[in-house]
């Protein structure tokens, strides 16, 4: 049980005895209090969608009290008899506006906001502007690009308000029962929501994965980092999908019931276990396996193409994540595929590789790949926290990715712990992921070897691959770079005999 529930637990036994001996109602009135000032806040919630419903319940389930705005009044109103039904501690109130949503907030005012990132989020902070003190705050729980973010805080916190950022993952399921929460602004802000946030959070071994990591856009940036994993640990699914569907011929419901075992090892993980959900699922409408009928364009929000932009920008590699979001550009061109393929004939073809021998070397591919995936991601994290002083304790951004969001796995602890004992400069050094790698990466050879000999394309496979062998080669190829950009615009080189100096070649002379 957690120090804060055995608190309250212990508190409510004393209001217990307290009323029992207490006629005047004097000591149960204080031990009322007390129990207040120990864990309940009274926060505002705007934006009663699917997310903003599930969150406020999620609050109120933990003794929180709610003020709820939304231009739906048919929402709050349902929300609220939801909550009603499920008896839960905290009250949800419905405010008929603005005005009286601020009203009903205790000062200093503490306020979510679970709109759409961009427009509608400015909107919703400049309505409550005018209507707020100094020392008030607004946090932001969309998926705002982490820039914006950065503005944000400096634009309000010159008016005297304070602004937190924070990425939250873990679609509806995870609002309700506990979402990975990932916050950005000053230290003063998060210590105002902390406590009701981390209650709220998924609990992974009684530790809650929701944290503060630096100020300003850095939360949101963690947040757009998770998702850049996420789209290219979805896009080795897919891969694996293909390659199985395609070019083994297996059915749904067999690629299913693989990605099923997958779960019995390294690889489980809560994406892969609904992929398993996935593909085992049948269609109500035609009694067909439903990966069969569902139509074969990616969309995108746009976080995992902003994770390689920022990744770009750094210097980082990110050749996963961009293989995925190309992935997803091209898979939503239907017609210029069916096109090209009338054009040129189908590029799948049959895989000869007995069935069992092939999806072993998958599972195994997909191990080490994943390795590459969250290796790059943390790359990234840290050219990012280097760079704009952002400080990141890389163990804590594991630790809050072990549950609640989607990229959960298995991995994450031994993500979290490598940090934490930080026994390697780079994921891949680290006894646990060398283990990995080594033991696998013969696997994802074969597969990419398999996948691209048989027209399949497994473009994340392929820059996994790519990357490890980049990253392990001691002497590489930019030699052949340097002479290059020397003989045409006489940009220098290093000798190997003179590292430090700058040489032209003798190209011209
Ligand atoms: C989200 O944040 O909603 C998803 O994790 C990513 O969304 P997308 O796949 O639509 O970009």
């Amino acid at each position: 049980m957690r120090q804060g529930q055995r608190v309250k637990y212990f508190v409510q036994l004393m209001l217990i005895i307290l009323l029992r001996m207490d006629k005047q109602g004097l000591a149960a009135k204080m031990a009322v209090n007390c129990l207040k000032g120990i864990h309940m806040a009274h926060l505002g919630l705007i934006g009663i969608g699917v997310m903003g419903s599930a969150f406020a319940q999620n609050l109120a389930e933990e003794g929180h009290d709610v003020s709820l705005l939304d231009r739906s009044a048919d929402k709050m109103a349902e929300t609220v008899q939801e909550a009603k039904g499920q008896g839960l501690k905290g009250q949800l109130i419905a405010c008929a506006d603005a005005e009286a949503f601020v009203k009903s907030l205790p000062k200093p005012r503490s306020i979510l906001v679970l709109v759409p990132s961009g427009g509608p989020l400015d909107s919703v902070i400049n309505m409550l502007k005018p209507l707020l003190d100094k020392g008030d705050l607004i946090a932001d729980l969309g998926n705002s690009n982490y820039t914006d973010t950065e503005k944000r805080v400096a634009d309000l916190e010159d008016t005297g308000l304070l602004f937190l950022g924070m990425g939250i993952s873990g679609g509806a399921e995870g609002a309700r029962h506990g979402p990975s929460i990932m916050a950005g602004g000053s230290r003063q802000s998060w210590a105002r929501v902390k406590g009701p946030l981390q209650d709220s959070a998924a609990k992974f071994e009684g530790d809650p994965c929701c944290d503060w990591f630096g100020p300003g856009g850095s939360g949101h940036f963690i947040k757009m980092l998770h998702n850049g994993i996420e789209y290219a640990d979805m896009q080795l699914i897919a891969e694996a999908y293909g390659l199985m569907s395609n070019g083994l011929g297996m059915s749904a419901t067999d690629i299913g019931t693989v990605f099923k075992g997958w779960m019995d090892g390294p690889l489980n993980s809560y994406l892969v276990e609904i992929a398993a959900e996935v593909a085992l699922a049948t269609d109500p409408k035609t009694g067909a396996a439903m990966l069969d009928v569902i139509l074969d364009k990616a969309g995108q929000k746009g976080t995992g193409r902003w994770s390689v932009i920022e990744a770009l920008h750094l210097g980082a590699p990110a050749s996963m994540m961009a293989a995925a979001v190309e992935a997803r550009n091209i898979s939503a061109d239907l017609e210029m595929r069916a096109e090209m393929e009338a054009a040129f004939g189908p590029s799948p073809q049959k895989i000869s590789t007995s069935q069992a021998d092939a999806v072993a070397a998958l599972e195994q591919a997909m191990i080490a790949a994943k390795v590459c995936a969250y290796a790059q991601g943390f790359e990234v994290l840290k050219r990012a926290s280097d760079a704009f002083e952002w400080d990141f304790d890389l163990a804590a951004i594991a630790r809050v990715w072990r549950a609640g969001c989607i990229i959960r796995s298995v991995f994450l602890d031994e993500i979290s712990d490598v940090f934490d004992k930080g026994v390697a400069k780079h994921l891949a050094l680290a006894p646990v992921f060398q283990e990995h790698l080594k033991a696998n990466t013969p696997a994802l050879q074969s597969v990419v070897v398999m996948g691209i000999s048989n027209g399949h394309p497994v473009p994340a496979f392929t820059a996994a691959l790519n990357y490890h062998n980049m990253r392990r080669t001691g002497r590489s190829t930019a030699n052949m770079i340097q002479g290059l950009r020397d003989y045409f615009g006489a940009h220098t080189f290093e000798r190997l005999d003179a590292p430090g100096e700058k040489f032209n070649g003798p190209w011209h002379d």
